[in-house]
């Protein structure tokens, strides 16, 4: 077995080191196993593998909570053998979306920076035991997190059995770079002191005590974090859209030279608006996110970041080995905090974040769908989206303007499933161009919306919808030919093209 007997502080809880063989049989059919672990970062492995072992020659299920998605030791490895019952409240696991739109997963698609509060509450049934990757374990029994913060915290303050895993992989040099604040819940809140990216309003480990722990895990396997893709010219062009309605906003006096602090979503299009900020004039920005990727190291570099908030540290494996080659640097300028802190609504309005997401498909009127397939069928999830869509000082959602080669349109008169609703979406960016629809009614927002955003191979019979929905509706507050608004999805699901 990897010793560990260094990155634990308390001499009496060695005794507590087993297998992940020995946690995996010990786990019962059933249980609620709520997990540390945000995008691909600070998942514990070793017991999901083993779990998933047992799991293989002794069928049985479990419900597991997280933070966001994981790794695939963990949603792979456990969908793969069926091993999931309830699943929250985000995930992008292959396998695991096949199970979920196939009847075999319940799945609670929740806003991330709720979880931990209905959690706690009791609304989603109580955790059986907390499984959580630590980088080491104090000597009053607190753990010190790694990549993510996610809901670790929270579960561990709701468990009243705790099983850590320590990684070995990840440096203990990760030591002083979270900032733990769990709220009380109400009635008894306090407002949440951050007035700034960088405040410091908790402790750098996550609160637990020996008698909680039951098991500790070695375990060397590392973040199985992806590589990135190159940036496609959609994203490249929706990148350049965004700077130039970014200097606007400086110029009309509406936001500082530094602009307001950035949230980003994660992908391609997100990367390719960070970068764009890398090639950009601006200076001194800070960032008050979710997921911390790549394109922030290259901002720390090109000297033009500030600092960094966010609950998960998720960069690709290169970007992994740059930061750990120089944490010491880096560390200063990034945070990671709860996601019931990064996604705080409280926070997010206050702070003024320019939230920057994207979308499945939008409709004529700005309504914005992040989650669904053609009405029926989860992709991911909500994950943060709404948090900061709602909350944020400019809201920004960005899609290419077909999906599937030119199939679909992802401009539609109708979305097939709502997420974010009109009143939250102030600009939508496609290839195509932005269609700035603050300040508008819905019937010019339309024409903004059709005239900038949509392809051009679907622009006229949209435009066409929309006119026949005007005369129909003689001129109605929000035009539309309900029986017909979905035949642009009707039309795909029959032919399988949306053109036909
Ligand atoms: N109609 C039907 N299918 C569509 C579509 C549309 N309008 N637009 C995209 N798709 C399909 C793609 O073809 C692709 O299918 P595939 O997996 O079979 O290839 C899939 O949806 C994903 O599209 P892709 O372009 O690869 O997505 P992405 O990596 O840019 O992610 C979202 C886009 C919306 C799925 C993703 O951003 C998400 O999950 N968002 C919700 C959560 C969120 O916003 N998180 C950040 C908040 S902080």
């Amino acid at each position: 077995m990897i010793d560990i007997s260094d990155r634990i502080r308390n001499e009496d809880l060695k005794s507590k080191i087993v297998s992940a063989e020995e946690v995996a049989n010990w786990i019962k059919p059933g249980m609620t196993i709520a997990c540390s672990g945000f995008t691909a970062s600070a998942y514990p492995k070793a017991v999901p593998l083993a779990l998933a072992e047992r799991m293989k020659k002794d069928p049985f299920q479990v419900n597991i909570w997280t933070g966001a998605s994981t790794g695939p030791e963990l949603d792979d490895a456990l969908a793969a053998v069926h091993g999931i019952k309830g699943r929250l409240p985000y995930q992008t696991d292959k396998n695991l979306r096949d199970d979920i739109n196939n009847g075999t997963v319940d799945y609670l698609d929740l806003h991330l920076s709720e979880s931990a509060q209905l959690s706690r509450v009791g609304y989603l049934g109580k955790i059986d035991v907390a499984l959580v990757e630590a980088c080491a374990i104090t000597e009053e029994g607190n753990l010190i997190p790694t990549t993510s913060l996610g809901n670790a915290a929270s579960y561990v303050q709701s468990a009243d059995i705790v099983i850590v895993e320590i990684n070995t992989t990840q440096p203990l040099e990760l030591e002083g770079m979270h900032d733990v604040y769990i709220p009380l819940d109400p009635p008894n809140r306090l407002p949440i002191p951050i007035v700034k990216a960088n405040d410091r309003v908790g402790t750098t480990y996550i609160p637990c005590t020996p008698d909680k722990i039951k098991f500790i895990v070695p375990c060397d396997i590392k973040d199985h974090t992806r590589d990135l893709t190159p940036i496609d010219d959609n994203s490249k062009k929706m990148a350049a859209y965004t700077l130039e309605l970014l200097h606007a906003e400086i110029k009309a006096g509406r936001m500082p030279k530094n602009l307001l602090p950035l949230q980003s979503g994660v992908g391609n299009v997100a990367n390719a608006v960070l970068e764009g900020f890398v090639e950009g004039d601006m200076t001194d920005l800070t960032v008050y996110t979710e997921v911390i990727q790549d394109a922030m190291l290259d901002l720390i570099d090109a000297g033009k970041l500030n600092f960094a908030s966010g609950t998960a540290f998720s960069p690709s494996p290169a970007g992994m080995d740059r930061f750990y080659k120089d944490v010491d640097k880096y560390k200063k300028y990034l945070l990671l905090r709860p996601q019931e802190i990064s996604n705080s609504p409280e926070v997010v309005h206050r702070l003024g974040v320019i939230a920057m997401n994207t979308a499945i498909e939008v409709d004529i009127y700005g309504n914005v769908n992040s989650t669904h397939i053609t009405g029926t069928k989860m992709m991911n999830g909500i994950g943060g989206s709404g948090d900061f869509a709602r909350n944020a000082f400019l809201t920004i959602f960005y899609t290419p303007s077909v999906a599937k080669g030119g199939k679909i349109s992802s401009v539609v008169p109708f979305c097939s499933h709502i997420d974010h609703t009109e009143h939250d979406v102030d600009v939508i960016i496609t290839e195509q161009g932005i269609a700035d629809l603050r300040g508008l009614a819905p019937r010019p927002r339309a024409l903004e919306i059709i005239n900038k955003c949509a392809h051009p191979d679907y622009r006229d019979e949209l435009l066409d919808y929309y006119n026949r929905a005007l005369v129909e509706t003689k001129k109605a507050h929000t035009p539309h030919l309900m029986d017909e608004a979905l035949k642009f999805h009707t039309r795909f699901i029959s032919t399988g093209d949306m053109r036909k």
